[in-house]
This record gives structure tokens, C-alpha cells and sequence, in this order.
């Protein structure tokens, strides 16, 4: 069997039974300080502008961070250090890459905690050299293989990111070229399509056919817009309008099974915005489309519009099943899709088209189920 990760750092630091040992003992001694430790531990943390941002949350994560943070000490002196020990760990990591922890705020703070435990096994071995010895080497080699593993989040993080940076870019040439080449074949179709609805009237099932070409070759040009819309930046057509027009356009161009209850409230008396109508509809098309597929076959979708100061925000929710933490980060990427059918650009054109109007565009967990989308853009003033 091949060796994991995890077997070849202790391996490589030497960690074995005599640390393992050493380190239950400590467990014993350092146990009744672990609060007092976990305090000094965010304390430092608070007073440390850079480190501080992290904590989105603000002091009430704190509380619960210390919480865990002494589970975290429980279990980094008692082990078992086996493979599920690694996993739960690459987790904890995983959490600091999500938060976008910098890399060197980790160092300091292992940093803490590593003065704070030795200072306890300094204290209560003093008098016996050869415990103190056995103790401190233990300490360092599993305080260590914890930043090896919490470098080893930061570097699949990493990782992942170049080869999405390289999909993306290998995506970006073959859309252009791809779709310019369907463009033919498709405005060839398009045209004999025409044809042949001159012939229409005579043959139910010839009439069905033909509708049915028709609307897939519908679907299929939309595609191609999108994928040439996501590679060249059109230009915006800024004028002032009404959102609640543009929302009100975008629903009339999204068809929906009678089971979705659709609800549109907040909208009126929204102060004018400065935009591009056209592609704000797309904005509003894709989203109501999406929430609308997520809902299906039953449920609500609601267009949800409230101001903040000179900003408005228009939330398009609905009460599927939302969208999981893993692809929520990845959410408004390209190539990004949760559907069985879908090719990934809805939500990649939103989120162009809203930046380009110097908006923003996030993603919410929608209470008590579903997803919220919430686009914020700034008034015509
Ligand atoms: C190097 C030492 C660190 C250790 C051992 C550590 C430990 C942990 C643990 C055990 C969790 C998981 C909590 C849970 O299960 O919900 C966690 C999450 C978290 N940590 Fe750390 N942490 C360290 C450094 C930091 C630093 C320096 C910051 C901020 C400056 C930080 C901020 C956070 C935040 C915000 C979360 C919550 C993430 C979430 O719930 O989405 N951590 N940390």
C-alpha cells in the first residue's frame, strides 16, 4: 500500500510511540490551561488589524472559535495522530482557505500557542531534564506536522486554482473559434428552416417537427451568444431606466410551470439606475431562469427589492434546494454548473455584466431553504 501523506511526515520528523507518549502526558499537565490558552490565543489576534479581518463575524465568532479551539489542543495531545486525525485537520485548514486566512498570520499564530505550551512544560518539567527534553521534542514535531498539513490546504487551494486559471484560458480560444464555426452551420439551418415553415398547415406531425427544430435551434444560438458574450466584453449602452421595468421585461421572457408561484414585491417607487438595459434583462433572465429550474416542479421564485443608503438590492430567491458550500465559491465561475444539462455560463454572465455596471452580485442561503441571489446596484443619483 502506498504511503499517505500524513505517514510520510512523521516519518520525515520521526514522530513515533516515544512522542506519542510524551505528549499524553502533557495532555495530562497542560489540560487544565487550555481556556486561559485559547483566550491569549484570539486576544492576539484582536489586537493584530491584519488578522482581525479575518474574523468577518466580529467578536461573537471569537466565542466560538475559543470553543474549538480548545477541542483543537484536546485532541493535538491525545491523539490517536492517525489518518483521520490528518483528515479532520486538512478540514480545519480547508475553513482557513475558504476565510482567506493569509498564510503568515498562520505561523504567528502557531507561533502562540507553541510559546504558550512550552512555557507550561518549561514550568512543570524543571526539575527533570530528561522528561523536559522528551516532552519539548514531541511538542515541536507535532506543532509542526500541524503547519505542514495547514501548508498542505494552502497548496491543493492553490493548485485547484491554476488549473481552473488554465481551463479558463484554454475555454476562452476554443469558444471563440467553436462558436464562430457554429455560426454557419446554424444560420444554414436557420435558413432552409425557413423554407420549410413556408410548407406548414398540411401534416400535424411535419408541424411539430419543424416547431421543434426551431426552438432547439433557438436554444442552440443562445448558447453561442453566451459563450461569445463571456469571451468579448460588449460594450454597455448606458441610459437611465427603471429596475423594476427591467425585472418586469425579464419575467415576461422566462416561461414557468404552473406550480412556481411567482412573487414580486419592493420593486416599485426603486429610484432610477444609470445601465444597460438589454443586458441588465440577461441579468435577471438568467437568474429567474435558474431559480425557476431549482424550484421547479413546485414552490416560490420572488424579485425582492430594498434600498441601502444610495444603493438598491434586487434579491431573486426561490425555494429549491440552494447551492452546497463546495460550489458556492465557485459559484460565478465559468464552467461552474450545478444542473444535470447545463453548460455553466448563467451565472458567469451575471456576474460580468453586474461588475461591469460596478455593481455586485453574491450568493445567500435562502431561510428556511432554497437560494438567494442579491445583485446591488448603485442609483442614477
Ligand atoms: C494556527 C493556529 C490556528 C488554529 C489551530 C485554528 C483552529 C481552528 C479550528 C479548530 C477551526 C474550526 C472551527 C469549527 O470546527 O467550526 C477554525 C476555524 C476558523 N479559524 Fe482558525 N485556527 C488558527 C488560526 C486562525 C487565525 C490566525 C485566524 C484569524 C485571524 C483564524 C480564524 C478562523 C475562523 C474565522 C474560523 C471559522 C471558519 C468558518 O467557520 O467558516 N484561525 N480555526
Amino acid at each position: 500500500m502506498m504511503e499517505t501523506l500524513f505517514a510520510e511526515l512523521k516519518r520525515y520528523v520521526g514522530f513515533g510511540p516515544d512522542d506519542e507518549q510524551a505528549l499524553r502526558r502533557l495532555h495530562g499537565i497542560v489540560s487544565p490551561d487550555f481556556v486561559p490558552i485559547a483566550e491569549i490565543f484570539y486576544d492576539r489576534i484582536l489586537t493584530h488589524a491584519g488578522a482581525r479581518k479575518a474574523l468577518e463575524g466580529g467578536e461573537s465568532v471569537v466565542g466560538r472559535l475559543k470553543v474549538t479551539l480548545v477541542a483543537w489542543m484536546d485532541k493535538l495531545l491525545s491523539g490517536p495522530w492517525d489518518e483521520e486525525y490528518f483528515d479532520l485537520r486538512c478540514r480545519i485548514g480547508r475553513m482557513h482557505v475558504r476565510i482567506k486566512l493569509p498564510q503568515h498570520y498562520m505561523f504567528g499564530a502557531m507561533n502562540v500557542l507553541r510559546q504558550q505550551l512550552e512555557l507550561r512544560v518549561d514550568d512543570h518539567y524543571d526539575a527533570h531534564p530528561d522528561d523536559l527534553r522528551a516532552a519539548r521534542l514531541a511538542l515541536g514535531k507535532i506543532i509542526d506536522l500541524e503547519l505542514a498539513i495547514m501548508l498542505h490546504t494552502y497548496r491543493e487551494d492553490l493548485l485547484a486554482q491554476q488549473s481552473r486559471t488554465e481551463r479558463l484560458a484554454t475555454f476562452g480560444q476554443l469558444v471563440g473559434s467553436l462558436g464562430h464555426e457554429l455560426r454557419n452551420p446554424l444560420g444554414v439551418i436557420e435558413s432552409s428552416l425557413f423554407i420549410l415553415k413556408g410548407r406548414m398547415g398540411a401534416d400535424e406531425r411535419y408541424d411539430k417537427h419543424v416547431t421543434r427544430v426551431g426552438e432547439q435551434l433557438d436554444i442552440a444560438n443562445k448558447i453561442i451568444t453566451d459563450l461569445l458574450d463571456m469571451i468579448r466584453d460588449k460594450q454597455l449602452v448606458r441610459e437611465r431606466l427603471s429596475v423594476a421595468k427591467v425585472v418586469e421585461a425579464a419575467i415576461a421572457r422566462v416561461s414557468r410551470p404552473e406550480g412556481i408561484e411567482l412573487e414580486v414585491r419592493g420593486l416599485e417607487n426603486f429610484p432610477e439606475i444609470q445601465g444597460d438595459s438589454g443586458q441588465l434583462q440577461q441579468v435577471f433572465v438568467n437568474l429567474l431562469e435558474n431559480a425557476i429550474q431549482a424550484t421547479a416542479p413546485k414552490g416560490v421564485v420572488a424579485a425582492i427589492g430594498s434600498r441601502i443608503g444610495t444603493l438598491i438590492e434586487i434579491a431573486i430567491t426561490d425555494t429549491g434546494h440552494g447551492v452546497d458550500v463546495d460550489t458556492r465559491q465557485r459559484l460565478f465561475e465559468p464552467l461552474v454548473t450545478t444542473k444535470a444539462k447545463g453548460v455553466g455560463l448563467g451565472l458567469a454572465l451575471v456576474k460580468r455584466i453586474v461588475d461591469r455596471h460596478g455593481g455586485h452580485v453574491r450568493y445567500e442561503p435562502n431561510q428556511p431553504n432554497g437560494a438567494r441571489f442579491i445583485v446591488r446596484l448603485g442609483t442614477a443619483g
